[in-house]
């Protein structure tokens, strides 16, 4: 098991290298959608594409799930990936951070949060960084022409927070999540949102906080799909010491009915999730 997965984390890592490369001359737009509907840059595809190859190559992955595509590509083996391959892609035009995330699991998708042994993302930001989550074991690497060269061998979520960030229109946030917003400003943490998950949950893991993307009025489900950001997001932060939900339990405890279905996504310190739940209670 931990030879594929060291596998997996080695194939993210070098495909990132490649995606970091060309990230400058694939900013245009596609004509295609992926199947939430969102429009794909050419940065999207070559990253989904490369990863499949690279990935579905290796012996022991069964099978690839993307955002980017409807259905799942199988092969034989044990283990299971779902990839975001470059979320927060849109960050491309205005040149901000966007990451990969990764997550391995040992039942084919859609599979529930349980079913996670490992999980991972790369954040493309002033330097390619990635953290990887095996077991409780919480890693921080630095990605130079995708190899890994480790920064930090035991990742934690800082005990004191500092940063909090919340996707969606303020207006269409319920009632009680504003107020727990206006709770998190008066404890006097700081604002950091990026619009790409894997940065924002970055800034979490770095300072300690919490991010979250959460139930609109228009869309109870927020925006975030389970499978691919929720679940792997929640694995890592709760294996470095904090807390996932999606407003009244872990994200780990859910199971997906299809691989694209969204989620209210909330990670960061355990008492700032706890003090969400009890407000959306
Ligand atoms: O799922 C894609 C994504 O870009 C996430 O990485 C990010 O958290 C969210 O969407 C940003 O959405 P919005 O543009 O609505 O803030």
């Amino acid at each position: 098991m931990t030879d594929t997965i060291e596998a997996v984390f080695d194939t993210v890592a070098g495909v990132a290298g490649d995606v970091r490369e060309v990230l400058a001359s694939r900013r245009s737009y596609e004509a295609g959608e992926n199947p939430s509907g969102e429009q794909q840059l050419a940065a999207d595809v070559y990253a989904d594409d490369r990863l499949e190859d690279q990935l579905l190559a290796l012996d022991g992955v069964g099978s690839y799930a993307s955002e980017e595509r409807d259905s799942l590509s199988v092969d034989s083996g044990s283990y299971h990936v779902a990839c975001d391959p470059l979320d927060g892609s849109s960050n491309l035009k205005s040149n901000n951070g966007m990451g990969t995330i990764v997550g391995i699991y040992d039942e084919q998708p859609p599979a529930p949060g349980d079913a996670l042994v490992a999980a991972g993302y790369v954040l493309y930001g002033p330097i390619t960084t990635m953290v990887t989550a095996v077991g409780e074991t919480v890693t921080e690497f630095l990605v130079e022409d995708g190899e890994r060269e480790v920064l930090n061998e035991d990742v934690t979520v800082p005990s004191e927070p500092v940063t909090y960030g919340f996707g969606g229109r303020a207006p269409d946030w319920p009632e009680e999540f504003a107020a727990f917003v206006e709770s998190v400003e008066d404890d006097r943490l700081k604002l950091r949102y990026g619009g790409a998950m894997v940065a924002d949950v970055n800034q979490v893991m770095t300072y300690g906080g919490i991010f979250g993307y959460p139930m609109l009025a228009d869309n109870p489900e927020g925006k975030l799909r389970l499978q691919f950001e929720g679940h792997p997001m929640a694995y890592i932060v709760e294996a470095a010491g904090g807390a996932s939900s999606d407003g009244s339990r872990s994200l780990l405890e859910k199971t997906p009915t299809e691989i694209h279905e969204r989620s209210p996504v909330f990670v960061g310190n355990d008492a700032l999730i706890a003090a969400l739940e009890s407000v959306l209670a």
